[in-house]
Formats: C-alpha cells, sequence, structure tokens
C-alpha cells in the first residue's frame, strides 16, 4: 500500500474530499456507499424538477467558490454556466485525468483510490449540463487507474448510477474511458480534446472555447480529477460550509489536495483548507530534515515560479496568497527545497522536460524551450559564458504574453527564468572560467 494512502489524517488536515482515502476498500462501490457516496447524486436526481434544476445545482457550485484543482483556478460553476443550454448540439462532461506536471501526483491517487467520487462528480455536472455522454481521459502511464476506474465504472452502471435510465429517472449519461500515449501537452484542455477525437494533441486556439465548441465541436466541460471528486463534498457540506472552510479568504473556497515532495521528512498526498501559512504546511509535512536549512520552494508544479525562503515566511496556502508573493497555487505540486539541492541541475532537468514536451505547434516555443535546454545543458557542464544566460533571459521575453496558441511556452518560462533571476551567483559560478562559449 502507498504510504499516501497508509498514513493517517494529520491533526492540521482537513479531509473532505478525501474523508475515506485511507479505507481498505476506498476504490470500491461497497467502500464509497459505506461512506454516503452517491446519496448526493440521489437527491439531487430525486428533486430534479423541483428544487435541483441545472441552474440551483450551478448556483450552488458557484456559492462553495470552488475553483478548478488543475491549475489555472477558474472558478468551477462559473465555467459550468457558460455552457449554452438552448444549444441543440449533445453537450460532453470530460476529466481531464493527464496529470504531468512534475511535482503533481494528487490525482493519480484519487483516480486509484476514490474513483467514485470522480464518477459522483461528473453525474451531478451531466445533471446540471444536460449531457448524456461523458469521457475520463487518463494519463496512459497510469494503468492501475485505469484499471481502478474501469471497475468502478461497470459497479456505477450495474447499480444504476450511470446509464440509459439513471436510478429509474428515466435520465441517461454514458461515462467511458480514454488512455492517452504519455503527451504532457495532452493535459492542456483543447489538447487533450484533440486527443480524444483521435487526432494528434495539438492545443487550439481560443476562442471558441471547450464550453461553446469543445469535443467534435459541441460545448463541453472540462475539469480536473480533484474538482470532480470535490462537488459531491460540496453538496454534502453545503456551498457556505463548504467555502468557509478556507481560512480568511472569500475567493478561494473549501479545502485543497497538495502532493508535497522533495525535502520533508513525510512527503506525500495531503488536503488542507485553503488559507494555511505556507511555513506551516512544510511542518505539517514533517519539516526539513534534522541540521538542514530551507533553500526554495516551488509551490504549485513545475511551471510555477520559485520561491525564496523569505517569500515562503510571507506566503498563504490560497490562489490569491501565493499570488501574492509572485507565483501560482497551481495544481498544488509542492516541492520543498533544502540546501543540499543543485539548483542548476534542477534548472537543467526542468528545460529539458519543456523542451522535450513542447508539441511543435508555435515557433516561440518549439524553438525556445529547446534553446533553453541546450543552454542549461551548457551551465549545468560548466561549458556556458554568461552572454548564454543573458540571451535566454532575453529571448524568453518573446515566448510569453499570448505569442503562442496555449500557455505551454509561458509555463516553460515561469519555470526555468525566476530560479536563474532570484538565484544567479549559483548560475554565475558555473559558467566556463575560461570564457568560451563551447557549443
Ligand atoms: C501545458 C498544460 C498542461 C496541463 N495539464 C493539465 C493536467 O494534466 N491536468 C489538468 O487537470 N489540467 C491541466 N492543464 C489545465 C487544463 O488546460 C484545464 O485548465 C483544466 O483541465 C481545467 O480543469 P479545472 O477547471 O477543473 O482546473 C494543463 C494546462 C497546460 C497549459
Amino acid at each position: 500500500m502507498h504510504p499516501a494512502k497508509a498514513r493517517p489524517a494529520h491533526p492540521k488536515e482537513h479531509r473532505v474530499v478525501l474523508s475515506y482515502f485511507h479505507k481498505e476498500n476506498s476504490y470500491t462501490l461497497e467502500g464509497y456507499e459505506a461512506e454516503g457516496g452517491y446519496a448526493t447524486l440521489k437527491r439531487l436526481i430525486r428533486d430534479e424538477k423541483e428544487k435541483w434544476t441545472p441552474d440551483a445545482i450551478i448556483d450552488e457550485v458557484k456559492r462553495s467558490n470552488l475553483r478548478g484543482r488543475g491549475g489555472a483556478g477558474f472558478p468551477t460553476g462559473m465555467k459550468w454556466s457558460f455552457v449554452p443550454k438552448d444549444s441543440p448540439e449533445p453537450k460532453y462532461v470530460v476529466c481531464n485525468a493527464d496529470e504531468s506536471e512534475p511535482g503533481t501526483f494528487k490525482d493519480r491517487f484519487m483516480v486509484e483510490e476514490i474513483p467514485h467520487s470522480i464518477i459522483e462528480g461528473m453525474v451531478i455536472a451531466a445533471l446540471a449540463l444536460n449531457s448524456e455522454q461523458g469521457y475520463i481521459y487518463l494519463r496512459g502511464e497510469f494503468y492501475k487507474g485505469w484499471e481502478r476506474i474501469e471497475a468502478a465504472l461497470k459497479e456505477a452502471y450495474a447499480k444504476g448510477y450511470l446509464g440509459d435510465n439513471i436510478l429509474g429517472t428515466g435520465r441517461k449519461f454514458h461515462l467511458a474511458t480514454y488512455r492517452g500515449a504519455g503527451a504532457y501537452i495532452c493535459g492542456e484542455e483543447t489538447a487533450l480534446l484533440e486527443s480524444l477525437e483521435g487526432k494528434r494533441g495539438h492545443p487550439r486556439l481560443k476562442p471558441p472555447f471547450p464550453a461553446f465548441k469543445g469535443l467534435y465541436a459541441s460545448p463541453t466541460v472540462v475539469n480536473n480529477v480533484e474538482t470532480f471528486a470535490t462537488v459531491p463534498a460540496v453538496f454534502r457540506m453545503g456551498a457556505e460550509a463548504y467555502a468557509k472552510l478556507c481560512k480568511g479568504n472569500e475567493k478561494s473556497g473549501g479545502t485543497k489536495v497538495f502532493s508535497i515532495s522533495g525535502h520533508v521528512q513525510n512527503p506525500g498526498v495531503y488536503e488542507f483548507p485553503l488559507g494555511l501559512p505556507l511555513s506551516e504546511v512544510i511542518e505539517i509535512a514533517g519539516g526539513l530534515r534534522p541540521g538542514r536549512t530551507l533553500k526554495a520552494v516551488i509551490p504549485g508544479g513545475s511551471s510555477t515560479p520559485i520561491l525564496t525562503p523569505e517569500e515562503v515566511e510571507k506566503a498563504v496556502l490560497d490562489y490569491e496568497g501565493i499570488s501574492a508573493v509572485g507565483s501560482m497555487l497551481g495544481s498544488g505540486g509542492l516541492m520543498v527545497l533544502d540546501d543540499t539541492t543543485d539548483l542548476v541541475e534542477l534548472t537543467y532537468r526542468v528545460a529539458h522536460f519543456y523542451g522535450h514536451e513542447s508539441c511543435g505547434q508555435c515557433t516561440p516555443c518549439r524553438e525556445g524551450s529547446r534553446w533553453m535546454s541546450d543552454i542549461m545543458h551548457r551551465v549545468r557542464d560548466n561549458k556556458a559564458i554568461e552572454e548564454d544566460i543573458l540571451t535566454m533571459l532575453s529571448f524568453t521575453t518573446n515566448m510569453v504574453g499570448g505569442t503562442t496558441i496555449c500557455p505551454f511556452s509561458d509555463a516553460a518560462v515561469m519555470a526555468v527564468t525566476p530560479i536563474i533571476k532570484k538565484f544567479r551567483p549559483e548560475f554565475d559560478a558555473r559558467l566556463n572560467a575560461a570564457g568560451i562559449n563551447a557549443r
């Protein structure tokens, strides 16, 4: 059993989405129903005509302040409200389970351990959007997760939570899985939709946004695994109660699941109320190893700008709190780095990842991300000169702010240049002392 599952909740955690995550049979229908699973769906579908109309469901999600947990933090209820209700096209509900952001591993565990929460959340979304078909797009490497989701779907069909006649109400909603083939870009929602249509995973220009023209050019809602898994909890608790779990910030509702890795003593998957001080969260994850000092924290997955210890001290772990110190909450992939970290090596690895994963559609991204990787390779190997770093800091300004179809390029730059700017002496110390650029 994975340590993230075996570890009991820390007293300062507040497990709402992961409330039954640690139980042996959490991934079975029996295990989920024993925790009150699908009771929300039953309630909503029973009272659909009187109380829980599509608008009422969307309003409740809006009032919960639930924001998308896939990285951008877009308000979920608002996204659902964009889907045109009068459209004659079919409407699709798509779960983004492609999780490939370095440092993020929460979705994988939710897919493996609490698949029925995701399914229930998707059926509730289908009620809100009047959708009859949904897909779960899974990262191909999540083989165990795929097996668990497939088994959960079978159980949900057998029990009437999915199918042509959900719980005897005449409502129809079908769900199927689709496995990706290991491309990070397929986590970007429009690339995901292309891939789901059987094409190469290239992002699409927006607008039109998926809410209007998504899968097969029909209205589509794409949400992250955690977002869907949170929806039943919102209705179970009530929107206001869920929103209030966040400590002191109205815009960031509820709790968030974090993958904490790096130099903490108890790395793993945690769920906290939003709004805790970042330094407290590091302590909850066991703190640093004895005798070590903090060098930096990457707060939300590799694409989010690195924080110095001074910034960490000021940071509050919610969307606004992290943006106030110049970074992003992202997907909640918190990487803690102590004084043993070689930041030049780390930056090279990260740059290499983005250089490898660029889909190649847009020139600034295709060329720029590989140049970053090449230059960082030389810096790491003591073969670069100062001009290399200056060149990189210059051309990366052409990779951001809308010069490309999707934000991959911005993400690649945010992953690399803040480290160089904030920790420049470490990079300068690795330059070729002879001043010769060895290409
Ligand atoms: C390069 C790139 C990779 C992404 N990868 C993921 C991913 O693996 N999982 C995910 O949920 N969102 C990912 N996103 C964000 C999605 O495009 C989209 O915003 C998200 O699935 C919407 O769900 P949410 O509103 O519930 O967060 C990625 C975005 C970009 C630009």
